[in-house]
């Protein structure tokens, strides 16, 4: 079986892993590779629903309170229908995924954030998504203040912009985003060959054209 190359994308809200991802994405293509780009959560149609139900703040005033283990499931019932339908199969064709957050965010967010444990999110990402891992992760850590900042700040204008409300995270305290900040510098510690940690404030062409040298010294060049 021909096997593409998995890459998932993984910071704090704010950390600017959207972009770096996408610009990431448009250098592959010009090099040649064929890229398939998602988010978790959301990409497929089932996904989106649960985007929608999970990141808006408005949800709990109909739906009232969702109980951690729920965010966890649903966070993991979204992972399993984009590996289906979307990661496995653009693998298998030989592709470079790129995924903006994958289960690194669920031992982060709900693992450490929620409290739930490491342990528990580790179990359900064996048994949901057969543990299937990334071949490489980019973990973009600029300071905590700074991801806070930025993370405040754009979800302040999407709302403004859009009318659409993804807030529901971004409410959390300042505890939560402590935790979630050590929870990925304890995976970064823990699976060092997987996961490449970027740490500074650098400006965002800097941040990519050491993204580009690390992505290509892993992947081979595409042949045509
Ligand atoms: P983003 O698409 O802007 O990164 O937002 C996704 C939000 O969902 C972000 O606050 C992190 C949160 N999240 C979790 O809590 N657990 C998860 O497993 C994933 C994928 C995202």
């Amino acid at each position: 079986m021909q096997r593409g190359y998995f890459i998932t994308f993984e910071g704090l809200d704010g950390s600017g892993k959207t972009t770096q991802l996408r610009r990431l994405a448009a250098w592959l293509e010009s090099e040649g590779h064929t890229v398939v780009t998602l988010r978790q959560p959301g990409g497929t149609t089932l996904g989106d629903r649960i985007r929608s139900i999970l990141l808006d703040s408005r949800s709990e005033a109909t739906l009232g309170p969702i109980a951690p283990l729920a965010e966890m499931a649903l966070m993991f019932a979204d992972r399993a229908q984009s590996i289906h339908e979307i990661i496995l199969p653009a693998l298998v064709a030989g592709h470079i995924v790129l995924c903006d957050r994958y289960t690194d965010s669920s031992e982060a967010y709900q693992g450490a954030g929620r409290q739930l444990g490491s342990e528990r999110i580790l179990a359900m990402h064996r048994a949901v998504c057969n543990n299937l891992q990334p071949d490489l992760t980019l973990l973009l850590l600029p300071s905590l203040d700074a991801s806070l900042h930025r993370a405040r700040r754009r979800n302040l204008r999407t709302t403004q912009q859009k009318g659409t409300d993804e807030g529901r995270f971004e409410r959390e305290d300042d505890g939560f985003y402590r935790r979630i900040y050590q929870a990925y510098e304890t995976i970064a510690a823990r699976e060092p060959q997987r996961v490449a940690a970027i740490r500074d404030d650098a400006g965002i062409e800097d941040i990519q054209a050491r993204i580009r040298q690390i992505v290509a010294a892993r992947i081979a060049a595409p042949v045509i």
